[in-house]
């Protein structure tokens, strides 16, 4: 990499324009009239004497600025020599008291993230972090009693702000509205010129939330329909007094609001996002071919504008002023020139080992690094082809768990965090905001901790490592004196399973009014204990990345459970905890299960006659015993890979907006799940293996009517397997949506049509079915006005036909506005995402829980009697693994609603719940066992090893 070209540099407290400031070695040149310029470019050394009699005349009038301009060039970017010597923030917001966080237990970041300090105070004054440990008391006495916020910690856990290296938010806005869509331009594939800054809503619903979440920084990147998407910038969440997207920037590049202005020493580190592989070939119809040729296409222009640049200075530097003419530049490439000089950070979206060879070709044969490889789903895969890019090797930005939703991400693994780590390869987990909701960026660093990431890199890798790579380390990432006040107070650890901020400050900021806190067990006071996955993690590596998920074992003898702590059942009225081994004396517990059927559970004695000495013994270390989960909101069992439509079932045709086939039956058409069932996919074994035995899924549809949905056993081979659809037909199915082509209320009057004996043939028999209470009718909405409506629709049609429907709710977001009637009406409600976010207008009034409000959208529901259940997170099939954890979630969230919720309640929120709402036959949920070592089905510490089915007759091991 080139150098800079003489350092280091003697800084003034903010560095200065060029006119006023010269390097000594530049003033004493020009005042001789020799110049010495070493190690120019790093390409040459020159020395030149001219003779000063002859050549004044030829020199400019502006050749100091000239020769700066060219000893500048190739500066790289980096804080100003004194920045650690500052008192106050450039970011400090007058007025802001001191605030003294007393008695906290401190991740600093530092030592690679293995300090801590078990117990220490914060000074936060002038925006930055002022004392870390031991305040010195004379630090304390200069401020008067009104001028110090005192904050008594009790030994919370306090980290660095979350800094979230892949953002869109402001530019891919929530909710998602036409006007404010402002993430990809459509008008080629290489513009280094755009600038993420010039699409930045300071209006997103996000900012609050994300900041309630401990995010504080934020790279803003343009989207990745581009080769070269633009420019991105780092922000900070916090609202400001200004309320300019400008005024949100941290440490922009001195040219974001001036082109050709002057060079400032040391310059400041850009950001370019690239994208390789699938999006840009698919938005400009292209190939990998085509992406590849318009990268290098656009790099030769920024090399050709460099060589003239460099030999225009060589000229100059060397006193040959002779018809120099002007500085070559070029709006449009000057980014790019300054990626060739060293000054850009790259965060490049790249998955696969195809992309990333070409992308680590193209720096090498144009001489550039690369900050960040992100998504970079295969990156785990090519540790060797990663180091052999050009300067440095890059780090990889990567989701936890979701992966499969194209090709490029099919070979995707939760140990690849853990792989690279191993590889000495620096690792950021990110949120790619609004894709995942970076409110819970932390969750994604504990689930990558949970699948073998070390605790301190695990923290790292959403604070401090981020922090590094986006070339901003020098002031936030870290817990250290001089730092930005960014800080985050944890009601748990912030690896425990819903960790909440009870306080966040940006700038030494308190962005919590009135944060509502809830209290944690101990046990969630520190970094979980991770199950061992070593087997697993290799066999990722082994298989090239689609390791075998089938059970290793199908066992239909006896096997004897032992060993474990506590134990689940629904008993048919939902799920009771039936043993819990801290109320317990006497003789171990053991369970007996046989043909997959629980048939003895007590000390083994009691249990002696249902097995001998040859029936095969699991011991559970510690673990549980619980009913199986069950999963629905996604296409799961429908869809192997969501953006590759020849490997899913499709979609179904929308009677209100087109036209069905008569062939098929033209409107009185339902279609039935059960028909494209998909068995094996990955995303049903990973489920499986995760501990849900259960997908319900209805036809795939953007539009009202879906049909009937099906429930079937998500580690079955195939369909004809004993056991492995579960309920052919369970609900009829419709969505209402202000976002559908036709309105709210033809969607409405629809609806009512076919609930008033308008529907025909074979829907006519599934609408009788609804009316008689046979099956439900389960509604996709989430907007509480259209929900409003339905429950009237309720009334009415139960009053025609004295019969009561079974209605339920899904999706769901803004259901806890009409939480009383919904109960008084008794419909039923699956909050779907789990955690509810605004991503669109009826999605936006959500009830966002602690520490934003002191109820959630489940508490609340829940206290005014209404059934509920938890859906799937996002509606891609590859996030149903994560039931059981999303769960957990759930339960830390409505811990504040008074009365605590048990884990039999929890657990009952995806099981019998949704058994309940669905209209499954009783008996689905008791069906199936989950046995985990370590911990219950929610914990983070346990792993699932065993699934006995009834239906199927066997226990399955892993
Ligand atoms: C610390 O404990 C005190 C007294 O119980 C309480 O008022 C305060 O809110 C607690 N602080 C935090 C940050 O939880
Ligand atoms: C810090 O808080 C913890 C928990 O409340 C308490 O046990 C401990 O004594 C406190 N330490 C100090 C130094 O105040
Ligand atoms: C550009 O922004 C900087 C930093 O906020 C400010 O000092 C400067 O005045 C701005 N320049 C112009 C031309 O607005
Ligand atoms: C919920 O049910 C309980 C027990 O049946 C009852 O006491 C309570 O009033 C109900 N709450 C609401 C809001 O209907």
């Amino acid at each position: 990499m080139e150098k800079a070209v003489i350092a280091p540099y003697e800084q003034e407290r903010r560095p200065s324009r060029v006119n006023s400031r010269q390097h000594p070695l530049l003033r004493a040149a020009l005042a001789f009239g020799l110049l010495v310029i070493s190690g120019y470019t790093g390409l040459y050394t020159a020395y030149t004497t001219f003779n000063t009699s002859t050549s004044l005349a030829k020199v400019p009038i502006n050749a100091e600025q000239i020769i700066q301009k060219c000893v500048n060039l190739n500066a790289i970017p980096a804080p100003t020599a004194d920045f650690h010597a500052r008192e106050e923030s450039d970011r400090y917001v007058p007025g802001t008291k001191a605030t003294l966080i007393k008695n906290a237990t401190i991740w600093t970041g530092n030592v690679d993230g293995l300090e801590i300090i078990l117990s220490g105070d914060l000074l936060l004054d002038k925006g930055i972090i002022q004392a870390v440990g031991k305040v010195p008391k004379d630090a304390l006495s200069a401020y008067g009693r009104d001028h110090l916020e005192v904050l008594d910690a009790n030994g919370s856990w306090v980290s660095p702000g979350i800094v979230d290296l892949h953002s869109h938010l402001g530019d891919y806005s929530s909710p998602k509205l036409r006007g404010s869509d402002d993430t990809n331009s459509r008008k080629g594939l290489v513009q280094p010129w755009l600038r993420s800054l010039d699409s930045l809503n300071t209006h997103d619903d996000a900012y609050q939330l994300s900041i309630a979440g401990g995010v504080t920084t934020v790279v803003v990147l343009p989207g990745s329909a581009n080769a070269i998407g633009g420019q991105a910038f780092v922000i900070k969440l916090r609202p400001t007094e200004e309320r300019s997207p400008s005024s949100m920037l941290l440490e922009p590049p001195f040219t974001f609001n001036g082109s050709g202005i002057e060079e400032v020493l040391p310059p400041r580190w850009r950001q370019l996002k690239q994208a390789c592989g699938e999006n840009p070939s698919r938005v400009y119809s292209g190939t990998r071919m085509d992406t590849i040729w318009a990268y290098r296409q656009g790099y030769e222009e920024a090399r050709k504008l460099k060589v003239k640049q460099d030999a225009y200075c060589e000229k100059a530097v060397t006193g040959q002023w002779d018809s120099l003419g002007d500085f070559p530049e070029d709006l449009q490439w000057e980014a790019l020139v300054d990626v060739l000089r060293g000054k850009v950070k790259i965060q490049n979206h790249c998955y696969e080992a195809v992309d990333l060879d070409g992308i680590v070709r193209l720096t090498n044969e144009f001489k550039f690094p690369i900050a960040a490889f992100h998504h970079a789903h295969e990156t785990y895969l090519v540790p060797d082809l990663l180091k052999k890019a050009y300067g440095h090797t890059p780090a990889v930005a990567l989701f936890a768990t979701s992966a499969r939703y194209k090709r490029e991400s099919y070979r995707g693994s939760e140990f690849a965090p853990r792989i690279l780590a191993d590889n000495g390869i620096q690792v950021v987990m990110k949120s790619d905001h609004p894709v995942l909701n970076s409110r819970f960026l932390m969750y994604e660093a504990q689930q990558a901790h949970y699948f073998g990431l070390a605790d301190n890199l695990a923290l790292a890798s959403v604070t401090s490592t981020p922090a590094k790579i986006m070339g901003q380390e020098h002031r936030i990432g870290y817990i250290r004196k001089g730092y930005d006040a960014d800080v985050v107070l944890w009601d748990s650890h912030p690896l425990a399973i819903g960790a909440t901020p009870k306080q966040v400050f940006i700038d030494g900021v308190a962005q919590l009014k009135t944060p509502f806190v809830m209290p944690k067990s101990d046990a969630l006071q520190r970094a979980p204990e991770t199950p061992d996955f070593e087997e697993e993690t290799k066999a990722a590596l082994k298989y090239d990345g689609l390791p075998p998920l089938e059970p290793k074992e199908s066992v239909s003898d006896v096997v004897i459970f032992q060993n474990f702590d506590s134990l689940f059942l629904d008993m048919g009225d939902g799920v009771e905890q039936i043993f819990a081994a801290e109320d317990y004396v006497g003789e171990p517990q053991i369970a007996i299960v046989q043909n997959g059927k629980l048939t003895c559970i007590g000390t083994s004695e009691v249990c002696s006659k249902n097995f001998n000495v040859n029936s095969r013994t699991i011991n559970l270390h510690g673990g549980s015993l619980a009913p199986g989960l069950l999963s629905y909101g996604s296409p799961l069992g429908l869809v192997h890979i969501t953006g590759e439509e020849s490997t899913q079932d499709g979609e179904v045709f929308d009677s209100l907006t087109g036209k069905i086939p008569s062939i098929l039956g033209g409107d009185s058409a339902v279609i039935r799940a059960v028909d494209g069932l998909q068995f094996t996919t990955r995303d049903a074994l990973l489920a499986y293996r995760s501990g849900v035995t259960t997908g319900i899924t209805a036809p795939c549809s953007s539009g009202l009517l879906a049909g009937l949905s099906t429930a079937f056993n998500t580690g079955a081979a195939h369909k004809l397997i004993k056991g492995a659809v579960m309920q052919n037909e369970v609900a009829l199915h419709v969505s209402l949506s202000l976002s559908f082509p036709v309105s709210v209320s033809t969607q409405i009057a629809t609806l009512r049509t076919l609930l008033s004996g308008g529907a025909k043939g074979e829907l006519g028999v599934q609408i009788a079915k609804v009316l008689r209470g046979q099956i439900p009718l389960v509604i996709g909405v989430h907007s509480a006005d259209i929900m409003a409506s339905l429950i009237q629709l309720k009334t009415e049609v139960e009053k025609e036909y004295g019969s009561v429907i079974r209605m339920t709710f899904t999706g769901a977001s803004e259901a806890h506005i009409l939480a009383k009637q919904i109960g008084a009406a008794g419909v039923g409600v699956i909050i779907s995402p789990a955690r509810s976010f605004p991503y669109f207008w009826d999605m936006r009034r959500i009830l966002p829980g602690p520490p934003l409000t002191q109820h959630s959208a489940v508490s609340t529901l829940l206290a005014n009697n209404v059934t509920v259940g938890v859906g799937v997170n996002f509606d891609e099939s590859w996030a149903v693994r994560n039931t059981r954890l999303d769960v957990s979630w759930g339960v830390q969230a409505a811990l504040e609603a008074g009365g605590e919720v048990s884990k039999a309640e929890a657990i009952a929120l995806a099981s019998s719940n949704l058994e309940k709402l669905l209209g499954l036959k009783t008996g689905t949920v008791s069906s199936n066992l989950v046995a985990t070592t370590g911990g219950t089905i929610l914990d983070f510490e346990s792993k699932v090893v065993a699934v006995a089915s009834a239906k199927r007759g066997a226990v399955d091991l892993f």
